[in-house]
């Protein structure tokens, strides 16, 4: 389950992280705290040794329970806690800010809030319009460089962005949305990353949990779930993936014994990804890992899945709903 995310770095985890945004609870209908530290110590126990999170996941809450969990789980320094700057919030509205002042303050409340003296991967979490990335390279250099941050990440950038910001500071990992229904990173930030030899963490393992095989024609959302409003979660497209999901299932069974989810994850590492995040907020959804390693998908596998996904999703839509917007719309 091991393998080296980095070779400047030296940092190691495991291929699969616990992704927190869940845990956090804002725009996933909420979250209960002790059901979510249990996840996390599950995940640990379980040999996972990568958290991902952000001060923006429950604005602030996540954070807390990743840093209660680790400090009850003892191990601080056998965690590569993984987290992000770079976008405000006010009244529960997201924007994007990645101004070297915001990046001075969001690393003091995420050292507070995880209950440590350093990150060890500290990302962008989206490069912001108004500030030159250059400027947000030099704010996440001198944290670098002070020992404060042990990698320096990026989400959600291009090539270009990775280029212009190589230019002032190292770069380790590049974070994107990858899953078997997002693929557009296969045409220019996974090309980029495998000739720089950068890590990539691919979040949204499960598609925000079409891909565990849960969902049904009937299932609801609560409250402020983003999956109300996800594209692929409408009436129309939501029966197109649904079939997707059945055909996968049904060819991960038949071939492999295995069920989706499984076949999801394991996808993900068989494209050559340094590690698949996996939001979880409940320890039984954590089960399933262990059906993940000891196997592996050939050529001929990967060509009749995406022949399979071809046949079922006629019409398909990316994650770029998630994208949040610039400082100026909101926060003037
Ligand atoms: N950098 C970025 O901009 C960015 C954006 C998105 C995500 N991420 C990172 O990537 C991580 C993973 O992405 P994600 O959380 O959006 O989505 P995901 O991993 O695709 O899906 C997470 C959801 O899938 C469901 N699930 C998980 N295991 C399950 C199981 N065994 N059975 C049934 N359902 C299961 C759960 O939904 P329910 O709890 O509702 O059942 C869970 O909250 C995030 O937590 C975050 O760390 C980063």
């Amino acid at each position: 389950m091991q393998a080296k995310a980095d070779a400047d770095t030296m940092l190691i985890s495991s291929r699969i992280g616990l992704g927190t945004w869940s845990i956090g609870g804002s725009m996933w209908g909420g979250t209960d705290q002790a059901d979510a530290v249990k996840t996390i110590r599950a995940a640990l126990e379980l040999g996972v040794t990568l958290l991902d999170t952000a001060p923006v996941y429950g604005f602030g809450r996540a954070e807390e329970l990743v840093g209660r969990a680790v400090a009850e789980h003892g191990s601080r320094e056998h965690v590569v806690i993984a987290t992000k700057a770079g976008l405000g919030w006010r009244a529960g509205t997201v924007y994007r800010d990645a101004s070297p002042r915001r990046i001075r303050s969001d690393v003091e409340d995420s050292l507070r809030r995880l209950k440590t003296d350093y990150i060890d991967i500290y990302q962008l979490h989206w490069p912001d319009p108004l500030v030159p990335v250059e400027k947000t390279a030099a704010a996440l250099r001198a944290l670098y460089e002070r020992g404060t941050i042990r990698a320096i990440g990026l989400s959600n950038v291009s090539p270009l962005e990775i280029q212009t910001f190589r230019t002032v500071a190292p770069v380790h990992v590049i974070q994107s949305p990858y899953n078997l229904f997002e693929r557009g990173i296969e045409n220019d930030v996974l090309p980029y990353a495998e000739r720089h030899g950068l890590a990539v963490l691919a979040y949204g393992a499960l598609c925000r949990g079409l891909l565990s095989g849960r969902m049904r024609p009937d299932t609801k959302f609560t409250g402020d779930d983003l999956r109300q409003s996800d594209p692929k979660f409408q009436p129309r497209r939501y029966r197109q993936y649904l079939r997707a999901v059945a055909a996968l299932d049904g060819f991960a069974r038949e071939r492999y014994g295995k069920t989706v989810l499984a076949l999801a994850v394991r996808w993900i590492l068989d494209q050559g990804i340094s590690a698949a995040l996996w939001g979880a907020r409940k320890p039984e959804q954590l089960a399933p890992i262990h059906d993940i390693f000891g196997w592996y998908l050939d050529l001929e596998a990967r060509e009749t899945i995406d022949r399979l996904l071809k046949e079922t999703v006629t019409d398909p839509v990316g994650p770029d709903f998630m994208a949040p917007p610039a400082r100026t719309t909101v926060a003037a």
